[in-house]
């Protein structure tokens, strides 16, 4: 196993060069900037519902306000112009657009996205749009949400009205957004929306997940002109020793985490460790269910945050493996280790693993305690910036031994609503003030704009 070293250099370049088609952006979700949660005739997420249950999100924040960015897109997109950003990845709220998750449709929601990308598109900058980043409509989870199979031409409904209406303008799509932390999330731990913690219900929620990325490519083949994709997130599983047991584990974690949505989409099956971890509890699935999943995408976008060091555990559940913590190195606010290696080590492991698929790391970023206010105008993030370097470094490092990577996705834009932690971690390379919704750039956002700008070369110097 590779160590990380505090500077992260690429080990074979002197110099970091990206090609000029190379799009530089930032990415939020709606749930956690928009705010206005029903405004104009929208209706209400499962998000909108589980902020509202006693204890389950830090301080009982809420989306409600979050950053105010339905109110105040328009200046929030002349600050991402200033910031040199050449796109923005940002997600549709389904239940704005269809109140009820499908039928009635509602045109002030989707004027509010066809506002967001002229106004992108005015300013130079190509939008990303994912379809579902964890906000569910509220009615739909009502039938079941994810665990009832009709949610598949549900979600299929919703992509081709989406479809229909913006990808004149649109040339990047994507499906879903991080399939795994929806159903570990949402159905195995309960720690997000909807807040299930059912061993059962995980592995048919990720089938219908599948079952709805595939329906949802097959409908844009209908409609759309430009590309679509599919965003995982992948921790990649490192074994904390070369024992059996350890080894065992890691592959179990892999399989778990990010072999169980790639798999399918490449290889037409789930991996076979999924049976042992879910036992009694994983289901067959027809045949052809593996045919609408495996649907070819044009790119996979890839999250990245930090690794997994993996050691044997029989006490965890269900997968009887636990992260092991490593001694010297720096931890992000949200206990996440700072590794990017691993994101040179998931770039290259993607293509090994599923072929030559163009990609995209469709966000990448970290939590640090932040100065509470300006000082001299500057909010000095020192750590964010490392952070940064390594990574953007680590990316130019997967490219040069042959990943076809074509973008980049700091996140977040802003400081927005970490979901059940709230506002108490801020990701953004825009600090929010959230009383008086004052921006102001951190200095990560001030590199990373001379990164833009010079195509890379701000990451030859040492620090
Ligand atoms: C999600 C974001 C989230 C970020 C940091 C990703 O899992 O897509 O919505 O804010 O990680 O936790």
């Amino acid at each position: 196993m590779v160590r990380w070293r505090h500077r992260y250099r690429s080990p074979d370049l002197k110099t970091h060069r990206f090609p000029d088609s190379f799009l530089w952006g930032a990415a939020t979700a709606a749930y956690q900037v928009e705010g206005s949660p029903l405004a104009d005739g929208a209706g209400p997420s499962i998000w909108h519902r589980f902020v509202r249950t006693p204890g389950l999100v830090k301080d009982g924040d809420t989306g409600d306000v979050a950053c105010d960015h339905y109110r105040r897109m328009a200046d929030d997109v002349a600050m991402m112009a200033r910031l040199g950003l050449k796109a923005y990845r940002f997600s549709i709220s389904w239940s704005r657009v269809l109140p009820e998750g499908r039928g009635r449709v509602n045109e002030a929601g989707l004027a509010f996205y066809e506002r967001l990308v002229d106004t992108l598109l005015a300013h130079g900058i190509q939008p990303m749009a994912t379809l579902f980043h964890w906000d569910l409509p509220a009615a739909l989870d009502d039938r079941g949400g994810w665990l009832n199979p009709d949610i598949a031409d549900w979600f299929a409904e919703y992509a081709s009205l989406v479809f229909k209406r913006l990808d004149d303008r649109i040339k990047l799509w994507a499906t879903l957004n991080e399939p795994w932390v929806v159903t570990d999330g949402g159905y195995l731990h309960g720690a997000l929306a909807p807040g299930h913690r059912n061993r059962f219900e995980a592995p048919i929620a990720s089938h219908q997940l599948m079952r709805s990325h595939g329906k949802a490519v097959q409908a844009y083949r209908a409609i759309g002109k430009h590309q679509i994709g599919l965003v995982v997130n992948i921790e990649p599983k490192y074994p904390a020793s070369q024992q059996p047991a350890d080894l065992a584990a890691t592959r179990r974690a892999e399989a778990y985490m990010n072999r169980q949505y790639l798999d399918p989409v490449f290889k037409g099956d789930y991996p076979a460790e999924l049976r042992e971890i879910f036992g009694e509890a994983w289901p067959e699935w027809p045949r052809a269910d593996f045919d609408l999943i495996g649907q070819k995408i044009d790119f996979l976008g890839i999250n990245y945050y930090t690794r997994n060091v993996v050691r044997h555990d029989e006490a965890q559940w269900p997968l009887k493996a636990a992260p092991v913590r490593q001694k010297s190195a720096t931890y992000t606010e949200t206990g996440w280790e700072v590794f990017p290696q691993g994101l040179t080590d998931t770039l290259l492991w993607v293509k090994r693993q599923y072929g030559d698929i163009p990609q995209y790391v469709t966000e990448n970023g970290a939590a640090f305690f932040d100065p509470p206010q300006a000082f001299h105008g500057r909010i000095n993030d020192p750590l964010r910036v490392d952070y940064y370097r390594a990574h953007l470094r680590a990316i130019h490092d997967a490219m040069a031994q042959g990943v076809d990577l074509r973008g980049y996705f700091a996140w977040s834009l802003m400081d927005n609503l970490e979901w059940s932690l709230g506002y108490s971690k801020r990701f953004g390379i825009v600090h929010v003030d959230f009383e008086t919704q004052q921006r102001t750039p951190k200095d990560s956002a001030a590199f990373y704009t001379s990164v833009i700008a010079s195509q890379g070369a701000a990451l030859d110097a040492e620090p």
